[in-house]
């Protein structure tokens, strides 16, 4: 299964003594795992989570976890995505995680990302781009979302706007061919209540993925 190839595989990047961003969804699920493994035989690395799914699984596999202030430094951030560009910008926050992922990316010394070959894509924009907006004014917030060319809604699950782990809304936004990632993600960050897109811009330092032969391939 190429997702848990990929996602082990960066297992293989940590090293003892660590700090590790714990990214959310269910490729970096095999490298959390892998990692507990690891700690099981006496690996010694400090985890701080994603989402609170990511940290009920760190603690389910026995990966201590460390909070902001008791930390000098994040060295490795392993995450996973929803689209990969050949520049290796990305879309993330299918699972509504992408503010914390983002925070704890930016703060990596080096961002791994885990991504099966149906992520790899020659443009950005065929998944919906996530943004994530606070609930007050957040129609507002819509039409302004709406001015810069998007068709969106409302992510809704079990029937009822999806709240993140920060109490805010994710509207899935349609920008179907997005030929200009870094000025999209800026725009979008300007309008107020807008907290966070899924845009990572040059941010990732190394793709884990595999060829068409399904060979693990390193991109940097
Ligand atoms: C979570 O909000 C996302 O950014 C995930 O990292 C992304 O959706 C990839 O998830 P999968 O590994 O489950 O495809």
């Amino acid at each position: 299964m190429e997702k848990q190839i990929v996602g082990e595989k960066a297992a293989q990047f940590v090293k003892d003594g660590m700090v590790i961003g714990l990214g959310t969804g269910s490729t970096v699920f095999y490298t959390i795992q892998k990692l507990g493994l690891l700690v099981k035989q006496g690996l010694s690395i400090k985890g701080i989570p994603t989402s609170f799914q990511t940290e009920r699984l760190a603690k389910e596999n026995g990966i201590p976890l460390a909070n902001f202030h008791e930390i000098e430094q994040i060295d490795i951030a392993i995450d996973g995505a929803d689209e990969v560009n050949p520049e290796l910008d990305l879309i993330k926050g299918g699972g509504g995680a992408l503010l914390r992922e983002k925070i704890i990316a930016r703060a990596a010394r080096t961002f791994i990302v885990v991504a099966d070959t149906s992520k790899m894509v020659d443009r950005l924009g065929t998944f919906q781009l996530p943004v994530e907006v606070i609930p007050f004014g957040y129609e507002m917030t819509e039409k302004h979302i709406r001015s810069l060319g998007s068709d969106l809604h409302i992510r809704i699950v079990n029937g009822q706007a999806f709240k993140t782990d920060n109490g805010n809304y994710i509207f899935d936004c349609n920008f179907p061919n997005i030929t200009n990632p870094k000025q999209l993600e800026q725009d979008l960050n300007m309008i107020p209540g807008v907290v966070e897109n899924g845009l990572f811009v040059g941010m990732a330092d190394i793709v884990i993925t595999l060829d068409i032969e399904k060979n693990i391939v390193i991109k940097k």
